[in-house]
């Protein structure tokens, strides 16, 4: 376990207890749709429906695969063409499943609340997001690596505090590796969160890594909706270092396009500019 690692596990966890998830349901009654309950909630894609563009692009077949690359299908013929208005304007929508955040592409507005936050999974997170992980959860539990959700929806002021916390203890360059800027972080769209084992000795990100539930997340993931959405050896294009535990709801047709792209990040698939630095 590197050092980071070792100092990461009392920082990163920005704890979205019970009580948070209690607090900001009762918001969530005043603004509007927050805290329903997951079981009142349709199918995935009912509120956040199975979206287009993404989902309208051709998984290709072996044919595809590139040569003399890394294994899997070219990425290249399953990417809209750049400029596409149709997925460019879901990639800065806040509210659309396909938005992509980065250090590139901050929240707009920046103040944005989901107005959908679900707290049944045990942090709060957009009601499709919550009912798929659901889902995934009861997956993992029958493979035998049971999960839990450990923080999804931050707001901004949630992030505010978790940055200038790691900004504190590891300084800023390593802080920028680990952590975003406030109106910067996928939690606050509410599509994201942190998992970690349900027991077992592990229970911090800096093993996780290593763990039987990593590799499981690496592999089902997508039949859920869901992308690892920070892997190994992407920083260059995401801008952090690797998160195995850290979940991006994108739906499940754009999860498998994705991962049947062999693309290792969303803007790798989409085209999108590397964000390595603001
Ligand atoms: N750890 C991820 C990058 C975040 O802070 O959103
Ligand atoms: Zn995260």
């Amino acid at each position: 376990m590197s050092a980071n690692h070792a100092v990461r596990r009392r920082t990163v966890a920005v704890p979205l207890t019970r009580a948070l998830v209690t607090v900001l349901a009762a918001v969530g009654a005043v603004v509007g749709g927050i805290g329903a309950p997951s079981a009142q909630a349709g199918p995935v894609g009912s509120r956040l429906p199975d979206p287009t563009p993404w989902a309208t692009l051709p998984v290709p077949g072996p044919a595809t695969v590139r040569s003399g690359g890394t294994s899997g299908p070219s990425v290249g013929v399953l990417r809209r063409p750049a400029g596409d208005p149709a997925w460019l304007a879901q990639a800065s929508d806040p509210a659309s499943v396909l938005v992509v955040v980065n250090k590139r592409r901050p929240l707009s507005p920046e103040s944005y609340v989901p107005a959908d936050l679900d707290g049944s999974s045990g942090v709060l997170l957009r009601a499709d997001a919550s009912e798929a992980f659901e889902r995934l959860a009861a997956a993992a539990e029958a493979a035998g690596v049971p999960v839990r959700a450990r923080s999804g929806y931050r707001s901004y002021q949630d992030q505010v505090v978790t940055w200038q916390r790691w900004q504190r203890t590891l300084g800023d360059v390593v802080a920028e590796s680990q952590s975003a800027r406030p109106g910067y972080s996928e939690h606050q769209t509410g599509l994201a969160l942190d998992v970690l084992p349900r027991d077992g000795a592990c229970q911090d990100f800096g093993c996780f890594g290593d763990t039987p539930q990593a590799a499981w997340l690496a592999e089902n993931a997508a039949q859920f909706g869901f992308v690892v959405r920070y892997q190994e050896g992407q920083e260059a294009v995401t801008g952090y270092t690797a998160e195995p535990w850290h979940l991006r709801y994108v739906g499940p047709s754009a999860a498998a396009a994705l991962a049947a792209s062999g693309a290792h990040s969303i803007e790798d698939y989409l085209g999108l500019p590397p964000a390595p630095t603001y």
